[in-house]
């Protein structure tokens, strides 16, 4: 059984929140995320509160903060940069507004008297090598507070009262980037809250295991799984701990699935393949709009979802439904259950509405990352195909595979052509719908310029390779048919088995392929690659691609029948999304 928490991360809105409290288990110490405005009274029995970093100022009323009893509280608690400056503005230090700010690797003095000899950097000496990244910093510590350390622009880097048991540091020893980083932290944890190793990651398949049979007493289990690792994952640790005859998967194939996905699913036991292709493909004929795309493609989902609930008696007492739902998931929609599982779109269908408001759910993986899942895949001995994946989008190749109403010229102008395609973007907050632009140059700098400079466009694609001069090619009009999906499954395989064999699918967060309808009379079609990097699918940077491995690609894709271009995506996200639609 998981343990209670010895040491509770209160989340004041940072990137790396929930790292901290992934660091603090690597440690062997049980650690949760638990909003920052917890009361103290909830705390009890923690040993110690690690306040985390925030984009915030904590002059901005809407800022988040801490219940101040915490201070006064047994638990020891160490405040990580925005926690550093919210510690010494609640306790009578003074924040100051930063102009420019300190990002990334700074260089950290310990001071020679109390840096030295502080519990928190015990074992540590000489200058270290630490990450900033704050725009505000503490200009005077709090009354009764020591200045352990410090950098060339941020004199008061790390604080401490340590009879009141206070520590606070304004750079991040829980990135990497802090190489005495993972030191500190055991320092505190060890050397400072007394804390006893309780968390063996070793330990939390047998833990996982006897978490489900709990929850899930004598019924069975019956999951929806898409493929991914999440759902993947889920499904085969209640089969270990249930026995595989009291766990069904469905696995519904809708026609918009990758190369092989479908036939992979059938090898894995205990998982059934509903297939309902001709329903997906039949729904979606002749629609071109992206959002009717995803509107009627979530409304099929929904419908095979019900049918097959209903088919399988699932709804008697006997049966309770699994998800893959894994930490993130869980905090970002406020750490309760319900809010975590309504997020997933299987969810919405009523059917399983009434199963997860009678308590009829069991989540194995809701109290972890996404890392630790692939590592207890591995652990489970499932396929490195699936444990490596990229993330796949629920509709699939449906929004890969753009459409158009009528065939129309490409337009060129001083900068490249426009396109006679449009694609989804991001701007401000509100989606945009607008022409591609096209530019001979795989130059990401050039690209950036011309869309903040050039009105009407949402994204910036390089040419890479096409059979045909840009001017002579043209738009077609096009809809989602079996040869273009097709089409788009052969290129993307190609893609994906280039781009795995070199390596460069490690490098790259996802590598959307994309068929847009523009090519000339007897190859209607080209092809876009979008190799992304991203943390989360909000925001992601365009990635380049080795020469030789796009030279490569290039050629094999152009082979494709009906493909008679080869184009790059060149546009962050903002302004582009991800995906084309
Ligand atoms: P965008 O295109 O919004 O994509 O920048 C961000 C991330 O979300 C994925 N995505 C989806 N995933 N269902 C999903 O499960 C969807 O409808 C969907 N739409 C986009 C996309 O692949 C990227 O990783």
């Amino acid at each position: 059984m998981k343990p209670s928490p010895q040491i509770v991360v209160l989340d004041a809105g940072g990137q790396y929140c929930h790292l901290i409290a992934r660091k603090v288990r690597d440690l062997g110490v049980y650690s949760e995320v638990r909003p920052s405005e917890t009361p103290a009274a909830d705390l009890a029995g923690v040993k110690g509160l690690i306040i985390s970093g925030g984009p915030n100022s904590v002059y901005d009323p809407s800022s988040p903060t801490v219940d101040p009893a915490i201070f006064h509280g047994g638990a020891r608690v160490l405040g990580i940069c925005y926690g550093q400056q919210l510690m010494a503005h609640l306790l009578g230090g003074t924040v100051q507004l930063g102009v420019k700010g300190e990002y990334g690797s700074a260089t950290l003095d310990l001071l020679n008297g109390s840096g030295c000899s502080s519990a928190l950097f015990q074992g540590l000496s000489g200058p270290q090598q630490i990450w900033m990244s704050h725009r505000d910093l503490v200009s005077a510590a709090p009354p009764g507070f020591s200045v352990l350390a410090s950098t060339a622009t941020c004199a008061i880097a790390a604080i401490e009262a340590p009879a009141r048991g206070l520590y606070a540091v304004q750079f991040h020893p829980e990135v990497v980037h802090t190489t005495r980083g993972r030191e500190i932290l055991s320092n505190f944890l060890f050397g400072i809250c007394d804390c006893r190793r309780d968390w063996d990651p070793r330990q939390r398949v047998p833990d996982i295991e006897d978490e489900i049979r709990q929850c899930v007493g004598h019924r069975n289990v019956f999951f929806f799984v898409s493929g991914g690792v999440d759902s993947m994952v889920a499904c085969a640790l209640c089969q270990r701990a249930l026995g595989p005859e009291r766990v069904q998967g469905v696995y519904v194939d809708t026609g918009l699935m990758r190369d092989g996905e479908t036939d992979s699913m059938r090898h894995i036991p205990g998982l059934s393949v509903e297939s309902a292709q001709d329903q997906f493909l039949a729904a979606l004929a002749g629609v071109r709009d992206p959002e009717q795309k995803r509107h009627i493609i979530g409304e099929e989902f929904v419908r095979v979802q019900e049918r097959t609930i209903q088919a399988r008696d699932l709804m008697d007492g006997h049966w309770i439904l699994g998800q893959g739902t894994i930490y993130p998931d869980t905090i970002e929609s406020g750490g309760t259950e319900k809010a975590a599982v309504i997020k997933t779109h299987h969810n919405r269908v009523p059917g399983i509405q009434k199963l997860i408001d009678a308590g009829r759910i069991v989540e194995p993986l809701r109290s972890y990352y996404k890392d630790e899942v692939r590592e207890i895949g591995r652990e489970l001995g499932l396929p490195a195909e699936i444990l490596d994946r990229h993330p796949f989008p629920g509709p699939g190749l449906a929004i890969r595979c753009l459409c158009s109403e009528t065939g129309a010229a490409v337009q060129a102008t001083a900068e490249g052509f426009i396109l006679p395609v449009h694609s989804v973007g991001v701007q401000g907050d509100s989606r945009s719908y607008a022409p591609v632009l096209c530019i001979e140059e795989l130059d990401q700098a050039r690209a950036t310029e011309l869309i903040n400079r050039i009105s009407g466009v949402n994204r910036v694609i390089a040419r890479v390779r096409t059979v045909s001069p840009l001017a002579e090619m043209r738009g077609f009009a096009s809809a989602l048919t079996v040869e273009r999906l097709a089409r788009l499954r052969h290129a993307d395989a190609i893609v994906r088995r280039l781009s795995h064999a070199s390596g460069f699918d490690r490098r790259i967060w996802q590598f959307p392929v994309v068929l847009i309808p523009l090519g000339i009379a007897d190859a209607p079609d080209s092809v876009v690659l979008r190799p992304i990097d991203s943390v989360d699918g909000m925001t992601a940077q365009s990635v380049a691609m080795p020469g030789d491995l796009l030279a490569s690609i290039a050629a094999e894709l152009l082979s494709v029948p009906g493909v008679s271009g080869v184009f790059y995506d060149l546009t962050h996200k903002p302004p582009a999304t991800i995906e084309w639609e």
